[in-house]
């Protein structure tokens, strides 16, 4: 089976790398390979390369930098994906794709389900959005994976900025009343390459065509994600933190408050998800191996 990937570089395209090795022919891009922002590249490489599988891992992630180019993310994040899907349904190939929990305004009390009503509170929450809306209106085969605060080694994330942060200041300022689940991007690759692995071959998936909530089980504050860090024995420098109100870190974009996610349809579908303090330290130790 050949699968496309695309945003090679990203946290969740290097991660990819490893966890879909031995499930088929894999061709991983990257930007300049194929840039999404160009809908014939797009065109043109689906044609010639004919994947089974897509997997659509690039996106515009800079959330605050979106405020003031919304069309750019909008042209990445909705408008790549269309083209993306419309290829792959003439191939008849399935398409996995990443979305957010920044389709959610944050104001249900208990964990948001795939059908609750979005309402982004961000430009880059709105083309993500888009982006869903676009796949599913194609109506081929397709997986929409809604993750939320992904981190890992690679890439800009919350975990790498703590620990950078840690090696020059004594006290960090961290905000406490926004609450979500932090997913390693290993869990995310590893439960993408399960689907893959379940499914043996694209059709299989066409039945399940829709949105699942992929992210790691359990939820903490940005701050208690910051303690749990530090409070990692191979993490050496122990910053006193300080936990703080999203008023008090104004940013261009707003986030919403609550951004858990029910994972139990994806669960249901294919499998466990680790509690976001297990994966962390997973990561974290695989960190330290390295
Ligand atoms: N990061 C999060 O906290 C988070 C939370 C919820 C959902 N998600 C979603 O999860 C998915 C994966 O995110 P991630 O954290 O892995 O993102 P990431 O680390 O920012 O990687 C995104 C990748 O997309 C590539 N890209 C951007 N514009 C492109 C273009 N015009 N053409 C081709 N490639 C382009 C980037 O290329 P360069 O390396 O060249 O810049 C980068 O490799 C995305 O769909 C994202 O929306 C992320």
């Amino acid at each position: 089976m050949r699968i496309l990937v695309t945003g090679r570089n990203g946290q969740v395209g290097t991660a990819l790398a490893a966890s879909l090795h031995g499930l088929g022919e894999v061709i991983a891009l990257d930007r300049a390979q194929l840039d999404l922002a160009n809908a014939d590249a797009i065109r043109t490489a689906m044609r010639e390369l004919q994947p089974a599988m897509v997997i659509n891992a690039a996106a515009y992630t800079a959330v605050d930098a979106a405020e003031s180019d919304e069309a750019t993310a909008f042209r990445i994040n909705a408008d790549a994906p269309r083209v993306l899907a419309e290829e792959a349904e003439r191939l008849g190939a399935a398409i996995i794709h990443y979305s957010t929990d920044y389709v959610f305004d944050g104001s249900k009390d208990g964990a948001w389900l795939e059908d609750d009503a979005p309402a982004p509170l961000s430009a880059y929450g709105r083309s993500k959005l888009a982006g869903e809306q676009a796949i599913a209106d194609v109506g081929g085969t397709h997986l929409i994976l809604r993750t939320s605060w992904v981190y890992g080694l690679h890439g800009k994330n919350f975990l790498l900025t703590m620990l950078r942060l840690a090696e020059t200041r004594d006290e960090l300022a961290i905000v406490d009343d926004q609450v979500g689940a932090p997913t390693w991007s290993g869990t995310i690759a590893g439960a993408t390459a399960a689907i893959i692995r379940s499914a043996g071959e694209p059709a299989q998936l066409a039945p399940l065509s829709g949105i699942y909530h992929l992210c790691a089980g359990g939820h903490t504050s940005w701050f208690g994600f910051a303690q749990a860090i530090f409070a990692d024995p191979s993490v050496p420098n122990k910053p006193l933190l300080r936990p703080i109100t999203t008023a008090e870190y104004p940013t261009p974009a707003r986030r919403p408050k609550n951004s858990v996610m029910n994972t139990d349809k994806f669960r249901r579908a294919f499998g466990d998800l680790p509690d976001w303090n297990e994966a962390l330290a997973d990561c974290l130790r695989q960190r330290a191996a390295h």
